[in-house]
């Protein structure tokens, strides 16, 4: 223990504690700081008192102001949709194929569609609209359905084989497995790969194609091109929902193929639907 040299009047005070000869002062905390910690106690507690604060165990606290950041959101979105409501009731009374003539509209509904489209439809069309096997590229000109607005609208708001809508659009190939021979399917398979010039086996396409003449051609047309009114893709594009391989082509007009999207009548209201068909017509594709 070193030895604490002997205290001097005028020295400060120590706590009494020393290390190595080194001592602790004893000084009073600054004035200036005591308050605000004093202050931030009292505000601390007041602000428990006024807002939501202590965790109950399946809420907390409301506070006497009643304040809830819920409500704050509610507030925004309904001063938000207040601002949109002229837009939304020009979308609605703008003829389709006239809204484009507004530039001003035709951006609201594109940037109010392209909103729509990455809450409802990117699951199923990809974030960029580019489709997935099974389901569409809304960014080509190939249409199953149709695209021009009208055509757009009417896919939006009805889905396709839905249950859930009475006005959806509706077809349905059979499956052909049931109904051809293995050969027969082997053949028309050859002919529908021969439209796109893929790799074929020659004597097999041409009896493949009166196959195709007997059994499909009532929905894919004459010569393959497909049928918007029934939904039957065009063959001859090399645009491919489910696949272009023998093997894929196989399977589909083995087992058929029965793409199913949900209506949105019920979801989204018309604004929205015209909003959305606006988004997707001009991604490039539109008609
Ligand atoms: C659950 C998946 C799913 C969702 C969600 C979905 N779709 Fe689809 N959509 C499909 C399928 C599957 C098809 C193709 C059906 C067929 O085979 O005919 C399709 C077809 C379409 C077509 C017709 C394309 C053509 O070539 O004619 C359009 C347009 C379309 N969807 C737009 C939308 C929009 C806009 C939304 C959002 C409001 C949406 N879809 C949401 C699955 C979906
Ligand atoms: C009753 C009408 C109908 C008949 C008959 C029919 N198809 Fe189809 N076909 C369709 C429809 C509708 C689709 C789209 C199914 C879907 O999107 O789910 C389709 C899809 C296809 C596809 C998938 C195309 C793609 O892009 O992936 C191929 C291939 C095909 N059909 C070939 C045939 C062949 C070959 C025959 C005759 C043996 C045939 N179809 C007969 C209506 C028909």
């Amino acid at each position: 223990m070193n030895k604490t040299p002997d205290k001097q009047p005028g020295d400060p005070n120590t706590t009494g504690h020393t290390w190595d000869g080194i001592e602790e002062f004893d000084n009073p905390m600054p004035r200036w700081w005591l308050w605000t910690f004093y202050a931030t106690i009292v505000w601390g507690v007041i602000y428990t008192i006024m807002y939501p604060a202590w965790p109950l165990v399946q809420s907390a606290t409301a506070g006497v102001m009643g304040w809830s950041s819920r409500e704050e959101v509610q507030k925004e979105l309904v001063a938000f949709e207040e601002a949109n409501a002229p837009w939304n009731a020009k979308l609605v009374e703008t003829p389709l194929q006239d809204i484009s003539g507004d530039p001003e509209l035709q951006q609201y509904a594109v940037n109010a569609g392209s909103a729509v489209f990455r809450t409802w439809c990117a699951q199923c069309h990809g974030s960029g609209a580019q489709g997935a096997p099974g389901f569409p590229n809304l960014l080509d000109d190939a249409w199953l359905w149709g695209g021009t607005l009208e055509d757009i609208e009417t896919t939006v708001s009805y889905g396709i084989r839905s249950e859930e809508s009475d006005d959806t659009r509706w077809s349905e190939m059979p499956a052909f497995g049931e109904i051809l021979e293995k050969e027969e399917i082997t053949q028309v398979v050859q002919y529908v790969m021969s439209l796109t010039n893929a790799q074929t086996d020659e004597a097999a396409a041409q009896a493949g194609k009166v196959v195709f003449e007997d059994n499909c051609s009532a929905c894919h047309g004459e010569n393959g091109q497909g049928d918007v009114f029934q939904g039957a893709p065009n063959l001859t594009d090399a645009i491919w929902l489910y696949g272009g391989s023998e093997e894929a082509l196989t399977e589909t007009v083995t087992y058929s193929r029965f793409g199913v999207m949900p209506p949105w009548d019920t979801r989204l209201t018309e604004a929205q639907i015209r909003a959305v068909t606006a988004y997707v017509h001009q991604l490039g594709g539109g008609q």
